[in-house]
């Protein structure tokens, strides 16, 4: 870190929320934001995953001017908001959608899912509607060196189900490599996660449904109950999110994302495995599909 961040960073009052992840922030008004400041938020959020900005009250531009310091923002793949002015900004509004009360890592069907999301809290619900993040990373360091090198070997297939939208697929390593910090991460999620490619269906299941629920262990999560205005950001390689669906009336965020990038990790150890024949054939299916569409992009690329 040079000079000037530090100078930045000692402007900033930072309060850790939980050990596992997630800082409050306060003492800066992102409205106004420079690359300065983006340097130092972007040194926060690779120590603490999450960060919440209370009291900002972003309009639509700035926070798109906001995202901006940190890459190209994408607008998302399925869903639009065709009112707002800028259609890089994603808005949720509780009375016309989901809400996202499962437990997920943002758009982890897509080859290269969202690097980070940045969310303006809008319209609080009147009582209720908490968000809690997970860190992947103490999800997977608390896992047995056994089951961490069993992981380390494997892969998953994500799809867009949640979404309508089955065909939309990736595969990715189930434990991904951050590329800043070289931490490992668990990355497997209930919303998107569909199958663990080298293992049986019935294995995958038995597995896939355990390590889904182990990141979401209380010890490895941090619980945001929101104001208005709140600004939060997290890094979306090494978390996932979930909102508590237990609010009525209105609650509005808007969101931006930053453009993804490749998923890494050491490779998979063992070849898919589908079934050959039998009752249970059905269920590679879409697993066999994906292998083939990935086998026709390596072969048109070349
Ligand atoms: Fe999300």
């Amino acid at each position: 870190m040079t000079m000037t961040d530090r100078d930045v960073l000692a402007g900033l009052a930072v309060t850790r929320l939980t050990p596992a992840l997630g800082a409050e922030v306060r003492g800066v008004s992102l409205a106004t934001a420079t690359e300065e400041l983006a340097v130092a938020v972007r040194a926060l959020l690779t120590e603490h995953l999450v960060l919440f900005f209370p009291d900002q009250h972003l309009d639509l531009a700035q926070h798109v001017a906001f995202g901006r310091f940190f890459g190209p923002l994408e607008q998302h793949p399925h869903l639009k908001n065709a009112y707002l002015d800028h259609p890089e900004v994603f808005e949720l509004a509780a009375s016309k959608g989901g809400i996202a009360d499962e437990w997920h890592t943002d758009l982890t069907f897509l080859q290269q899912p969202s690097v980070m999301s940045i969310l303006n809290m809008v319209r609080c619900a009147d009582a209720g509607g908490d968000t809690l993040w997970t860190s992947l990373e103490a999800a997977y360091d608390g896992l047995s060196p056994a089951l961490q090198e069993l992981c380390e070997g494997l892969s998953a297939l994500h799809d867009a189900t949640a979404h309508g939208r089955p065909e939309a697929s990736a595969l990715h390593p189930v434990v991904r490599v951050h590329p800043l910090t070289g931490r490992k991460s668990l990355y497997v999620n209930e919303h998107f996660t569909r199958r663990l490619v080298e293992l049986t269906h019935a294995e995958s299941d038995m597995l896939l449904g355990y390590l889904t629920r182990w990141v979401t262990n209380p010890r490895f999560s941090v619980r945001h109950h929101w104001t208005q205005g709140t600004i939060a950001m997290w890094d979306n390689r090494c978390t996932q999110h979930c909102v508590v669906n237990d609010f009525g009336g209105e609650r509005i965020i808007q969101r931006v994302t930053i453009m993804g990038d490749t998923v890494e990790g050491l490779g998979p150890r063992w070849a898919p495995h589908t079934a050959r024949r039998g009752a249970l054939t059905y269920h590679d299916h879409q697993l066999k599909a994906a292998l083939r569409e990935r086998s026709r992009a390596a072969q048109a690329e070349r």
